[in-house]
C-alpha cells in the first residue's frame, strides 16, 4: 500500500478510536445528515495528507465521524467531483482511506436530473446500475492490488440485498422510491438536449456528476454500496426552460429531509 493511505490513516487514528462501519458521501444540499451524526469527531480535509479540497458550491469539505441509527460512521461532508479538476484517482483517495478506517459499507448520495420522463422532481430514486460516460475511471494505470483485482466485476456492484432492504424501509416510511440507472456525465456544463436524448436510447434514468468514480473504487476494494439519488431537475430539453444551479440546490434543500429520514431509517436496519 502506498504510504501516503498509512499518513492519512494515523491522522484519523490520533483524533478518534471510532471505527466506522459504514461509509456516507453526501451529495449536493444533502450535507444535513452530517449534523445528525451523535459525537462527532470533524477531520476537516486540509489536515489529512493526500486528501484534496472540494470546490463545488455547498460541499464542505470535512469527515464526521461518529454515530447515527446506532451505527458508527464516517461522512463525508462534500465530495470531490472530476470537473473541479481532480484527477479519478484523487477522488478515489478518500473512498480508499474509509476501507482503511474499518467501513464495510458505503452509502452514496446525489443530486441529478431525470432523464425518464416518468420520473418527477423531488423524487428518490435508488441506483441500480450506471453506465460511466465520464471519460475516465479511476482504477486506470497500475493496479493497487492491495485493494483489489486488475478486472474488477460490476455485476452486483450495487449491492442487490441493500436496495431490497431500501425498498423495504422506503416503503414503511411511506416514502416513493424509484428505481433505475444513473449515468455519470464529466460536467461541469449540463448536458445538452440531444446528449439527453442519447442517453435515454442508451439506458439511463438520471444522470449526474458524482458517484460513478466512488462506486468504483468501492467496488474495486470490496465495499457493498447503496446509492440513492434525488432528482432535483429534469434533465435538459424535457422542459422548455434552462437548467440552473439554484434550482438543483432548492429542490435539494427542500427534499433533504425525507432523504435524510430514509438514510437513517436504513443505517438502524444494516
Ligand atoms: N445533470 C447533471 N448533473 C446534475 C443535474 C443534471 O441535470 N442535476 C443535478 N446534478
Amino acid at each position: 500500500m502506498e504510504q501516503i493511505y498509512q499518513t492519512a490513516l494515523n491522522v484519523v487514528r490520533e483524533k478518534t478510536a471510532l471505527v466506522p462501519e459504514i461509509g456516507i458521501i453526501l451529495g449536493s444540499g444533502l450535507g444535513g445528515l452530517a449534523a445528525r451524526i451523535e459525537n462527532a469527531v470533524v477531520i476537516p480535509y486540509s489536515e489529512i495528507p493526500g486528501m484534496k479540497a472540494s470546490t463545488a458550491p455547498g460541499h464542505i469539505g470535512q469527515f464526521v465521524i461518529g454515530t447515527i441509527g446506532g451505527k458508527t460512521v464516517v461522512c463525508m461532508q462534500g465530495r470531490l467531483h472530476f470537473y473541479e479538476g481532480h484527477t479519478m484517482q484523487e477522488i478515489a483517495f478518500p473512498v480508499r482511506l474509509m476501507k482503511l478506517m474499518g467501513i464495510h459499507t458505503l452509502l452514496v448520495t446525489n443530486a441529478c436530473g431525470a432523464v425518464n420522463t416518468g420520473f418527477s422532481i423531488g423524487d428518490l430514486m435508488l441506483i441500480e446500475d450506471h453506465i460511466n460516460m465520464m471519460g475516465a475511471n479511476p482504477l486506470t494505470g497500475s493496479n493497487a492490488a492491495d485493494f483489489g483485482p486488475r478486472f474488477c466485476d460490476m455485476t452486483f456492484a450495487y449491492t442487490p440485498a441493500l436496495r431490497e432492504l431500501a425498498l423495504s424501509v422506503a416503503q414503511k416510511q411511506g416514502t416513493k422510491l424509484q428505481q433505475g440507472v444513473y449515468l455519470g456525465y464529466m460536467g461541469p456544463n449540463y448536458e445538452t438536449p440531444a446528449e439527453i436524448r442519447a442517453f435515454r436510447t442508451l439506458g439511463a434514468d438520471v444522470v449526474g456528476m458524482s458517484t460513478v468514480p466512488e462506486v468504483l473504487t468501492a467496488s474495486h476494494c470490496g465495499l457493498k454500496v447503496l446509492a440513492i439519488s434525488l432528482i432535483t431537475n429534469m434533465a435538459a430539453g424535457i422542459q422548455k426552460v434552462k437548467l440552473s444551479e439554484q434550482e438543483v440546490i432548492d429542490t435539494a434543500a427542500s427534499r433533504a429531509k425525507v432523504l435524510q429520514t430514509l438514510v437513517e431509517g436504513i443505517l438502524k436496519e444494516i
